[in-house]
């Protein structure tokens, strides 16, 4: 059977910049994430340069990772930077209580993590710890980090080996206040991101954009007393200096049942549905902060970025359940797909997003045991998507798509973004039935277009995914597609992700 889906995109009709930093990545101090992922040492047998494993470098350079997230999640309440800096074989071990207990040598820490993102070519978003720190200890790390006259901890940098201070555009308060990270009311939290914003101003030519931990899901009470509070000083939303710059929200996805409660592999078709509705759910949580946002900010003073997504399944059997190693699927790629195309639609205040986690954790990029590194149907995604980042939205209108009843909603099948920069536009289509093909033909309206580049990401079946044995099962292949009179035509495989890389005349 094959599904029709007609659409509309005004090639000449460019909405909001679509932030390259929703494209932004994220590496905890969990499992291995950090050591035995990013992080192998310099005496390792496995490539690497100054310790930090060359292949992932390399595969992550090739989707122009705009920024990287670190320490944490979790992690970054009980990190204390101090003990991450000077002589590797000085620092302190300590206990990671928050994954799987294990005990941590800070061999990977403030020097190493800049190096990172140097290599990267990333910007460094850094969360500060609130719930187990102090002010005065987030106060210093900012300073040490981007001061570059010889105030005192500028020296203990340079002392440490760093001349010049680093920029760090992305600051983080905290992380989940109302939970790992401290067990806070908002009320009393929006307080706390107050005090500590106040204290974590860039220095010299570095400008931080401060960034309040935000709520769960659709906790839209989080919101408001983060709004209400960032409103609340003279001239704050009209122009004057905001106490943050942009609050966040955590959004992960599940087939309904909750996260960790179902293999990333092993699903039936209902959880195949259920897990997609429960992606496509993120617009309406975004329409409610956005909504919650603009009646505290009609200027867009603030901005709200998602900076822990994806899908949470059972950990891989044999593996240690506080590491949440999962295995990636076709399933998870479209995911990453329909929140790309959510986030692109809500371009004007988001300004960034992190999938959780980079390596080795959660909807991952890349999969590492020893040698071996697997790039994920994730990965692929987000290669294939790089083309938006920057680009102006594109007015796009779905007019007939496939459906199907999951729970009381009526889920579309079929999702999409089109942007545009100078004379290209890329149009990314998901179509997430699992076992019906569906030919698109979409109107290009207002300017002249031909296909440059078109292709799919699939696998034989919504569960396939690559691993060292079979590291291509899930890559994009060319797909068939032709602009005719004004139309785009292709027909997408079932459970299928493609890009179309249009020029414009
Ligand atoms: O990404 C894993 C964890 O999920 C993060 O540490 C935490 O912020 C969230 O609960």
């Amino acid at each position: 059977m094959t599904a029709t889906v007609h659409a509309i995109v005004d090639l000449d009709v460019t909405g909001h910049r679509i932030n390259r930093h929703i494209y932004g990545h994220f590496a905890e101090h969990l499992g291995r994430c950090i050591y035995d992922g990013f992080w192998v040492g310099e005496d390792s047998e496995i490539l690497n340069v100054r310790g930090i494993r060359s292949d992932i470098v390399e595969a992550l350079r090739a989707l122009n990772i705009p920024n990287l997230r670190w320490p944490g999640g979790c992690f970054a309440d009980t990190y204390h930077w101090r003990d991450g800096i000077g002589p590797r074989d000085e620092r302190p071990r300590i206990a990671n209580t928050n994954w799987g207990d294990v005990v941590e040598n800070n061999h990977f820490g403030t020097h190493e993590f800049m190096d990172l993102c140097e290599m990267l070519g990333a910007d460094a978003y850094v969360n500060g710890n609130v719930a187990s720190g102090t002010v005065q200890e987030m106060a210093e790390w900012v300073e040490y980090l981007t001061r570059g006259d010889d105030s005192p901890m500028a020296r203990l940098r340079r002392e440490n080996g760093r001349d010049e201070p680093w920029d760090v555009p992305f600051w983080g308060i905290g992380n989940e206040p109302w939970g790992c990270g401290g067990n806070m009311t908002a009320e009393y939290y929006a307080n706390e991101a107050r005090r500590y914003g106040h204290f974590s101003r860039g220095h010299g030519e570095n400008k931080v954009t401060r960034i309040a931990a935000g709520a769960s899901d659709d906790d839209l009470n989080w919101t408001r007393a983060l709004m209400s509070s960032a409103a609340d000083c003279a001239g704050c939303m009209t122009g004057g200096d905001l106490p943050y710059e942009a609050i966040t929200f955590h959004y992960y996805t599940h087939s309904g049942e909750g996260i960790n409660t179902e293999d990333a592999t092993r699903f039936t078709d209902e959880q195949h549905y259920g897990t997609i509705a429960h992606a496509a759910d993120i617009d309406r949580v975004i329409r409610g902060h956005v909504a919650v946002m603009d009646s505290y900010d009609p200027n867009d003073r603030m901005s709200l970025i998602c900076d822990e997504w994806g899908t949470w399944w059972n950990v891989e059997e044999g593996t240690n359940p506080g590491f949440l190693f999962q295995q990636n699927t076709v399933r998870d790629a479209l995911v990453a797909g329909i929140h790309f195309d959510i986030f692109h639609k809500h371009a004007r205040r988001i300004s960034m997003a992190n999938i959780a986690q980079t390596v080795n954790v959660l909807q991952a990029m890349v999969l590492t045991d020893g040698e071996s590194l697997v790039l994920t149907p994730t990965y692929h995604v987000f290669e294939m998507n790089k083309g938006h980042q920057d680009a102006l939205q594109l007015a796009t209108h779905l007019r007939e798509t496939p459906t199907r009843t999951v729970g009381k909603k009526e889920l579309e099948l079929v999702s999409m973004s089109a942007s545009a920069k100078g004379d290209t536009a890329l149009i990314s289509l998901t179509n997430v039935s699992v076992d019906e093909e569906c030919t698109a033909t979409v109107d290009l309206r207002g300017r002249e277009a031909r296909v440059a580049r078109a292709r799919v990401l699939t696998g034989d079946g919504a569960d396939a995914y690559n691993d060292a044995e079979t590291p291509d099962r899930v890559a994009p292949r060319a797909l068939d597609a032709v602009v005719r009179d004004g139309v785009l035509t292709a027909t997408l495989p079932p459970h299928a992700f493609a890009t179309v890389e249009l020029e414009l005349a």
